[in-house]
């Protein structure tokens, strides 16, 4: 099978799309045995970018807006689809299936979820199988409906000797842990924010000409401010027990601009104040491993676009000490911006197997459940039967 994943997270940067290649055998432990053919990550238009940040805040997000942007987004979505099976020289006839996590625009802990892009106008346009809404069915069996990586992260990553933690840093940060021989006991949360608050400072910091600290270089020239640091590391979402999840309903535009004001009120200059908030994302990271893990990991393996910024990336390691080493996913292989998008590559492929896949230890749900809605595309041939 050859499936096509898309992610498009709280960073609200753009899409990730994978085009992935299924072999049927699965290996020993039940990962599937895959190739990625082609990654792509293609930015949103800008006032496209500025439509979805309106309609993910309660203030400006009106009903009207987010029921045309659900269409807007299905267009788009199914464009980037269709750009990613061009560049891997095949045709939409070729794919499968097709796993698009969407856009979240609101997540209300334990009780529901929305994510849009309208799988219609996705199936309309490529004539492809597509598998959207993904986090719904846990929530429906009580669960989170996050993080659904981790079901992926240990099927991948799992280790017999190492205690790893699988370590994504989009717009929030979420860690993935997988006790050493024993995966199937892994767990996961949101730490709180990864690059969410870095960017909207940049942002505000350059009148919008940057979207983030590219490789982190503000943040390298600039000095922690070890009082801002420690009012935000009083946070009350980083003493929450996992499981738990955040996003921009906590950490979004309305949060940026108070930390904004707060610092300019205290004359601390904006390269400061991002050295200050990428430090405060690789502490908070860090922090969640010493409170919440059972033992420190031994590994951590970054994914995300926050996995690009070396200066995050060195302020965790020196947060997580000598004994816990900070690599990146490339080094295994997985290009770290094509992570999640892979990830629901392979979401869909279980489900399109009847297959579970959400991890009840990770997401808090009652029970296992195969994910996903299915929307017929042209090459539907069904004969799904849940196992
Ligand atoms: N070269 C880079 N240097 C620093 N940060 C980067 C770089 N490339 C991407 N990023 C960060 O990664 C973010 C996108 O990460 P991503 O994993 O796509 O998050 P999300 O899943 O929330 O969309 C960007 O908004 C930016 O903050
Ligand atoms: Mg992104």
């Amino acid at each position: 099978m050859i499936v096509l994943g898309m992610m498009s997270g709280t960073s609200t940067d753009g899409i990730d799309a994978v085009v992935v290649k299924f072999e049927n055998a699965k290996s020993p432990n039940g990962a599937p045995s895959f190739e990625i053919l082609k990654h792509v990550s293609l930015p949103f238009a800008p006032a496209l970018r500025e439509e979805i940040l309106a309609c993910v805040r309660s203030d400006t997000g009106a009903v009207d807006r987010i029921c045309a942007l659900n269409f807007d987004l299905g267009e788009t979505y199914a464009n980037a689809a269709l750009h990613a099976v061009r560049q891997t020289g095949l045709e939409p006839f070729q794919i499968d299936l097709i796993g698009n996590h969407g856009q979240t625009v609101w997540h209300i802990p334990r009780h529901s979820t929305l994510q849009i892009g309208s799988p219609a106008v996705i199936a309309e346009r490529t004539g492809i199988t597509t598998i959207s809404n993904f986090r719904s069915r846990d929530i429906a069996a009580g669960g989170h409906g996050a993080p659904m990586v981790a079901f992926v992260d240990q099927l991948l990553f799992g280790d017999e000797i190492l205690n790893r933690g699988l370590q994504n840093i989009g717009g929030i940060a979420n860690v993935t842990f997988l006790p050493a021989g024993h995966p199937e006991r892994s767990f996961a949360f949101d730490s709180g924010p990864g690059n969410v608050l870095i960017d909207d400072a940049v942002r505000r910091a350059t009148g919008g000409a940057m979207e983030f600290d590219a490789d982190g270089k503000i943040a390298a020239r600039g000095a922690v401010n070890e009082s801002l640091l420690n009012e935000w590391m009083a946070h009350p979402f980083l003493r929450e027990q996992p499981p738990k999840t955040t996003g921009r309903e906590t950490f979004g535009t309305p949060f940026g601009a108070e930390v904004w004001t707060s610092a300019m009120t205290q004359g601390v200059s904006s390269d400061d104040l991002i050295a200050s908030l990428t430090m405060f994302t690789a502490k908070s990271i860090a922090a969640s491993y010493r409170d919440f893990l059972p033992v420190m990991p031994d590994e951590i393996i970054a994914s995300g676009g926050g996995a690009k910024n070396p200066t995050l990336l060195s302020m965790l390691q020196m947060e997580c000490g000598s004994s816990t080493r900070v690599r990146r996913i490339d080094e295994f292989g997985i290009p770290a911006d094509a992570k999640e998008a892979l990830a629901f590559a392979i979401l869909a492929y279980e489900t399109w197997h009847g297959r579970p896949s959400n991890l009840p230890a990770a997401t808090g749900a009652r029970h296992p459940v195969i994910q996903g809605d299915i929307t017929p595309g042209r090459n539907a041939q069904f004969s799904f039967r849940a196992r």
